[in-house]
């Protein structure tokens, strides 16, 4: 079965799924993009992702090029048509097809939208979780605005591959006071020796994960001891425990730092037990 792709107003095989050269996504990365976790056919947060959504294309001027309604059936009819159970939905939008021409296309030119479904296996995932990963840190090299889930993402690429080349799964941008920021596709968070639960602030300079607010709920409502704030790459590696969260992670404890084992060097308890819970306060539509 060949994979199903939504572009503007069609569903076509992917193979067939183009847009233009003029697409200002592909000439300037001019757009914005979601990702959400499928689970049992459900999506996931479904509705904060489009929250967030709409608030990256009002940061950059794009008028949503859909009704909302409309979007929802689309990215409901991708999944279907691409048979995905357990996987990840994919919404992308950009200011759309014009000359190449830095300042913003003439009124009236429509946003491209693409919309993509993939199934992921969650057996692997969870044995991935069971070992936990790597991380790698990387002096933070992003523009200042990265709470707009730009499709923008040379720095985060880059940060990838360096986290894959030294045999790591993330990488998490420092910036220039040693404070971790958050890593190349996910949010960072710690464990302290103290069994406190921290994580940075979604303030300008980083993306405001929706796992990261939804785990929020979590902790607060298991009692445990959270604490909003910056912390240090010496402090992480100190830290009982590590992990990361995303959309397409949930969340993945962290078990080495720049080849520093975190606490036993295993999966730690509270990272374990958070990623049993999520799914029980996630909205499932
Ligand atoms: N990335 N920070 C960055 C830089 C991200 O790219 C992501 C998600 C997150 C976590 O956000 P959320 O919990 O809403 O998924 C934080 C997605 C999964 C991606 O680009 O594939």
């Amino acid at each position: 079965m060949p994979r199903i792709a939504y572009v503007n107003g069609r569903y076509l095989p992917a193979p067939d799924a183009l847009v233009s050269i003029e697409d200002r996504g592909y000439q300037f990365a001019d757009g914005v993009y979601e990702v959400c976790e499928v689970r049992g056919g459900a999506i996931i947060d479904e509705r904060r992702h489009i929250e967030r959504l709409r608030r990256s294309l009002d940061e950059l001027r794009i008028p949503l090029p859909v009704a909302q309604a409309a979007l929802a059936v689309i990215m409901r009819e991708t999944i279907r048509r691409n048979r995905v159970r357990n996987g990840i939905v994919y919404v992308q939008m950009t200011r759309g097809v014009a000359r190449r021409d830095f300042a913003f296309p003439p009124p009236g030119t429509l946003p491209s939208i693409v919309v993509t479904a993939r199934s992921l296996d969650l057996s692997g995932s969870e044995k991935k979780a069971r070992h936990g990963i790597a991380v790698v840190t990387v002096p933070e090299s992003r523009w200042a605005r990265p709470d707009i889930k730009s499709i923008s993402l040379l720095p985060n690429v880059l940060a990838k591959q360096a986290a894959r080349d030294r045999g790591a799964g993330e990488a998490w941008f420092v910036d220039r006071e040693g404070r971790v920021t958050e890593g190349a596709s996910s949010n960072a968070w710690i464990v302290t020796r103290d069994g406190r639960v921290v994580t940075r602030p979604a303030d300008n300079g980083i993306l405001r994960g929706i796992t990261r607010t939804v785990l929020i709920g979590v902790i607060k409502a298991q009692n445990l001891l959270f604490e909003e704030r910056p912390f240090t790459v010496e402090e992480a590696y100190s830290a009982r425990e590590a992990f990361v969260t995303a959309a397409s992670q949930i969340v993945m404890p962290v078990v080495r730092i720049d080849d520093r084992p975190i606490g036993d060097g295993l999966p730690g308890p509270v990272a374990k037990a958070l990623r049993e819970s999520f799914h029980g306060h996630a909205e499932w539509s």
